[in-house]
């Protein structure tokens, strides 16, 4: 599967089987996470066969079972760090769909004083992403329509269109799409439009923007 079917297929998966994620798989991971830390210095962390962080009430009620892998979403605290752990967090997940695993990204729903991860002194931990072997490949989101999430001046270029394509792919807060993407020239603006968690919102979509419309074709503002 190749990076764009990934953002086709991926879709939020709650349920999980209880296959572990180990071998070469388990390496491949690890080695995207360490890839990512390195390049942000985030320090974000795969915690495996660890079911009490998703063991408890919160889980239940946000429908989760057999989550016994999580990654947690770490970085110093910084006022762009919600949204770099967006976006770093989407390139792991786009990659664990790839190596034929099913995610979601969770703020709430999960024991977070439970959860195992180390957090340094002056870091923050922002939320986590589910991850392992679906019981299923979860469904596609509903879309608000594309006219509301951009702005353009001028003409629209084909690679802004597919850019936006693939942002409205991208896994939201309460799938609120609470981001504009405005283009001028060849530059693009992205701004989160508020709302619950809308920073890492507006990380994961221009993530994904960057991958439909090429890193070549434009700037970010
Ligand atoms: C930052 C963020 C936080 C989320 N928090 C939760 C959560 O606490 N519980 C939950 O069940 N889903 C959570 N989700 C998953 C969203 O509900 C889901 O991504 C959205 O409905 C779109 O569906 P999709 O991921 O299948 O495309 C979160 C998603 C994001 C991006």
């Amino acid at each position: 599967m190749d990076i764009y079917k990934a953002m086709e297929e991926r879709h939020s998966v709650r349920n999980y089987t209880d296959r572990r994620i180990e071998g070469d798989l388990l390496t491949e991971i690890q080695a995207e996470i360490k890839m990512c830390n390195d390049e942000s210095g985030l320090n974000i962390q795969l915690i495996t066969d660890e079911p009490i962080a998703f063991g408890g009430l919160m889980a239940r009620f946000g429908k989760f079972s057999g989550v016994n892998n999580y990654i947690a979403l770490i970085g110093e605290k910084s006022t762009d760090l919600d949204e770099k752990l967006g976006y770093y967090g989407q390139r792991i997940v786009l990659k664990a769909t790839m190596l034929g695993l099913n995610t979601c990204w969770v703020a709430l729903t999960y024991s977070k004083g439970k959860n195992k991860s180390d957090i340094d002194h002056g870091e923050k931990l922002i939320c986590v992403i589910s991850i392992g072997y679906g019981e299923t490949h979860g469904v596609p989101h509903k879309n608000k329509p594309i006219e509301a999430l951009y702005k353009v001046e001028g003409e629209m270029s084909g690679w802004f269109r597919s850019g936006m394509e693939a942002a409205m792919l991208a896994p939201t807060a309460m799938n609120q799409q609470k981001f504009l993407f405005t283009l001028s020239g060849n530059t693009v603006k992205a701004q989160a439009t508020g709302g619950f968690y809308s920073k890492v919102d507006l990380g994961i979509a221009k993530y994904h923007f960057e991958i439909g419309a090429g890193r070549d074709d434009f700037q970010w503002a």
